[in-house]
């Protein structure tokens, strides 16, 4: 996609974090928006920060779990701004909890928010786009889609699915004059971190021998931590712009990836060996964190 100016673009997500600067980005390269979320009150004050850019921007309740809540939206978009032309599949979850504490509401959610928004959303827009042959399809995944990491696990096998499906996508829908990019952020300081919108399931013997407010200390310093290696929205998206522009299938915010994807492929042992040296650092890492608060955390691994 070379030029934004004067083109539509539907996003989802976009009361907050990447969806939120994706909004701004957009309308300042004088893109029309027809931008959704959940949250009402944040996309409201989106829209209010876009429509200042002088672009057209219509704001809509959209829960992408949902397809009738897609299908909603799809039509009143074609109503109001036309096709089309970049379709940014951006919201997502993650809910935090051990690999054998998770419980399957939880996996629920997470695929219904992360894996379906994407089916519902091709669903809603492809049959337009395909009959035009034109139009641009970005969908948000991970990093935790191409490196198999830490849990949280429904999250991880909903993030390789959208890298898997865009991949798909790429092949399938480019000579029909459609582009597809996946972007793969690495570490963003957005609300997905704060320990609220996380959701986190703490394991539950931790819980009761330590309570709600003393886990909620430990876990979010741990957070603060690593977002110490994270980076802003607005960088980060300004970086994905450069990668959309340029029609990448892959879009990155971290050089990181192109070295261990390389490593994946060239060097399997390797690659092996650096998926389980990682878990090890981190247990390693988490066991240190938990000392330092006083918490034997050995006692409950
Ligand atoms: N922040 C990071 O470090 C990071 C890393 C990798 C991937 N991502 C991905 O980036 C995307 C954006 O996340 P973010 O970091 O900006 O988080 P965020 O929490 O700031 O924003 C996510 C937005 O999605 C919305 N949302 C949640 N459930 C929804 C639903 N069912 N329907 C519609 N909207 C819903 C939220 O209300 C929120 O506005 C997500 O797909 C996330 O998985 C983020």
């Amino acid at each position: 996609m070379k030029e934004f100016k004067g083109k539509n673009c539907f996003l989802t997500g976009a009361a907050s974090g990447i969806g939120r600067s994706f909004a701004l980005a957009l309308a300042k390269r004088g893109m029309n928006l027809f931008i959704t979320d959940i949250n009402m009150e944040g996309l409201e004050k989106v829209k209010v920060e876009a429509e200042k850019r002088g672009v057209k921007v219509f704001a809509s309740k959209c829960d992408v779990s949902k397809y009738e809540d897609f299908e909603n939206s799809a039509n009143e978009f074609h109503e109001k701004l036309g096709e089309v032309d970049l379709l940014i599949n951006n919201a997502g979850i993650g809910i935090g909890g051990r690999i054998d504490d998770i419980i399957l509401e939880d996996w629920k959610k997470v695929i219904d928010t992360n894996l379906w928004s994407i089916i519902h959303s091709i669903k809603a827009f492809l049959p337009r786009m395909l009959k035009r042959g034109s139009g641009h399809i970005v969908s948000v995944a991970s990093g935790a889609g191409i490196i198999g990491s830490a849990e949280p696990l429904p999250y991880i096998a909903s993030k390789f699915a959208i890298v898997g499906l865009s991949e798909t996508f790429y092949g399938r829908l480019r000579n029909l004059g459609i582009n597809v990019s996946v972007v793969v952020p690495a570490i963003i300081i957005t609300n997905i971190w704060k320990p609220d919108t996380t959701n986190f399931e703490y394991p539950p013997k931790l819980l009761k021998d330590f309570g709600k407010e003393k886990l909620d200390e430990v876990y979010g310093t741990m957070t603060e931590e690593i977002l110490k290696a994270g980076i802003s929205p607005d960088l980060a998206v300004k970086r994905y712009i450069r990668g959309i522009k340029k029609d990448y299938l892959y879009v990155f915010d971290n050089q990181g990836y192109y070295q261990l994807l390389a490593m994946k492929g060239n060097e399997p042992r390797q690659f092996e060996n650096f998926l389980v040296e990682m878990q090890e650092n981190r247990i390693n890492g988490m066991r240190d964190h938990f000392h330092k608060h006083g918490i034997n955390i050995e006692d409950y691994m």
